[in-house]
């Protein structure tokens, strides 16, 4: 379990109620919640959300990231072109844990057009409640991740 205790999370039209559902999943736990996504389900940009959840992330105005779009894909590619983001589509928490033993990926997306409401949730718990093996052939490949983003 990280000591994350703030969340940024982000959406665009294709997950507004998936979003709310799951800020609030993560309110109960006890996780303070920054709203960057749309409430409105007019067609909006992912790539303006991912970034700015993906900056939030780098920057450490939050300590990690939900993003949400249809598949989660398009958002966290947006998220992932933002030096010291790891976001990880995932669909089921299996990957979700590993995205966070391995990766230490501090985003974790999936998408609303995908996965119902139980499985998001559970891949959530899996990403939250798993630990970064920061040490090894992982600390190794985190840091050559990190790496390219330097070149
Ligand atoms: C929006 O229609 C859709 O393209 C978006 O939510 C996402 O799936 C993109 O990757």
């Amino acid at each position: 379990m990280s000591d994350w205790k703030v969340i940024g999370i982000g959406n665009d039209h294709a997950a507004v109620e998936m979003k709310k559902e799951i800020q609030a999943y993560l309110e109960d736990k006890g996780f303070r919640v920054v709203n960057y996504g749309t409430d409105s389900t007019e067609s909006c940009d992912y790539p303006l959300i991912g970034k700015a959840v993906g900056k939030a992330v780098a920057s450490g105005e939050v300590d990690a990231g939900v993003l949400i779009c249809g598949t989660g894909i398009g958002i966290s590619i947006s998220a992932n072109k933002v030096k010291g983001v790891r976001a990880a589509v995932c669909s089921e928490p299996v990957t979700a844990r590993l995205t966070k033993e391995h990766n230490n990926a501090n985003i974790i997306a999936f998408g609303a057009r995908i996965v119902g409401l139980e499985m998001a949730k559970a891949i959530v718990d899996a990403w939250l409640e798993a630990e970064y093996i920061g040490s090894g052939r992982h600390e190794r490949r985190v840091a050559m991740i990190h790496e390219i983003e330097m070149e």
